[in-house]
């Protein structure tokens, strides 16, 4: 049987991670978001194809860039979205994270966008509800709309994934944006980086199956993308610098350390960003070389695409 454009559409119920993800799936869900990104950009930014479903972000972390954009999302493909509050929830009278799914399940939702602090609690949940679910963000394991937002931003500046080199740099340890940037770039054939000091890399990073310095101006030689990491001071237990001065000497991004990678460098950063910590602010702000709030603006519309292909079955009469 040949292969149809339908074979090679991303078919799974929710989306937890991009770990098992196949490449085709990938192209999928960022061609899907390539078609909404002109649509945002438009005064009326509203088609009907989520009429009728509800949506539900269930965020137990802080949010900005993630929160809004599912919320826009959302309501662009015309759901009802609610956004749960969760300092006033019942969770704050003992109420389990899984008796708080099975509650949210019984009024029929059909996706629930899900970040928090413990790294395989969306999964948890994912397998106590009836609908399609999305991690957006759990722990230090996985972000996939932030990679998928990130590889959409890369996709668009260079025209491809494959055969780019990207460093990430900075707190990969406590970083779920690293760990699912770096599957999911490896995944389409780019060349991942790691730049790090040593107590800021997963004891079991030669597994990881990429370039690992510890040297900023040498890990960021030629390369063509440059993401910095913030310090997630809040997953921190101990002391892992000697000081915020030091770092920023060490690991902070500046122009000068910026030279060393190709002319053409695309600066990247999820946010939130701490200036003068691992990245200079005039080089964040510097138009010709930051694509930060590209980032920003495109995971809007990879959140449109993700919200879709998950809610597909259901306009497909599918179950
Ligand atoms: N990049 C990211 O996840 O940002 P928020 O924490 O603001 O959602």
């Amino acid at each position: 049987m040949p292969v149809t454009a339908a074979d090679l559409r991303f078919t799974g119920r929710h989306l937890l991670g991009i770990e098992g993800l196949q490449p085709w799936a990938i192209q999928d869900l960022l061609d899907t978001a390539d078609g909404y990104v002109e649509l945002n950009r438009q005064p009326d930014k509203k088609r009907p194809l989520m009429k009728g479903l509800t949506h539900i972000n269930l965020f137990f972390e802080p949010s900005t860039r993630t929160q809004t954009s599912f919320e826009l999302a959302g309501k662009r493909l015309s759901a009802d979205v609610v956004n749960m509050a969760m300092r006033s929830s019942a969770m704050k009278k003992g109420e389990t994270l899984i008796d708080t799914a099975v509650t949210l399940n019984a009024m029929h939702p059909d996706v629930l966008v899900v970040r928090h602090e413990q790294s395989g609690a969306v999964a948890l949940l994912a397998r106590h509800v009836n609908c399609a679910v999305i991690n957006a963000g759990d722990g230090a394991h996985e972000h996939p709309t932030q990679a998928l937002l990130d590889a959409l931003t890369i996709r668009r500046r260079k025209g491809r994934l494959a055969g780019l080199t990207v460093a990430i740099c900075g707190d990969i340890l406590h970083s779920r944006v690293a760990r699912s940037n770096l599957l999911l770039l490896s995944a389409m054939g780019a060349r991942v980086r790691l730049v790090a000091p040593p107590t800021l890399l997963p004891t079991a990073v030669e597994s990881y199956g990429c370039e690992v310095f510890f040297d900023m101006a040498r890990g960021l030689e030629g390369c063509d993308i440059v993401m910095m990491l913030r310090l997630q001071h809040e997953r921190m237990e101990g002391s892992y610098l000697p000081s915020v001065r030091e770092y920023f000497a060490l690991y902070g991004l500046t122009g000068d350390k910026l030279a060393r990678a190709a002319p053409d460098a695309l600066v990247m950063h999820p946010g939130p960003m701490n200036r003068g910590v691992e990245i200079d602010g005039t080089l964040a702000d510097d138009i010709e070389r930051s694509a930060i709030l590209d980032q920003v603006e495109l995971g809007v519309a990879v959140r449109m695409a993700v919200l879709e292909v998950l809610t597909r079955h259901l306009r497909e009469g599918g179950a």
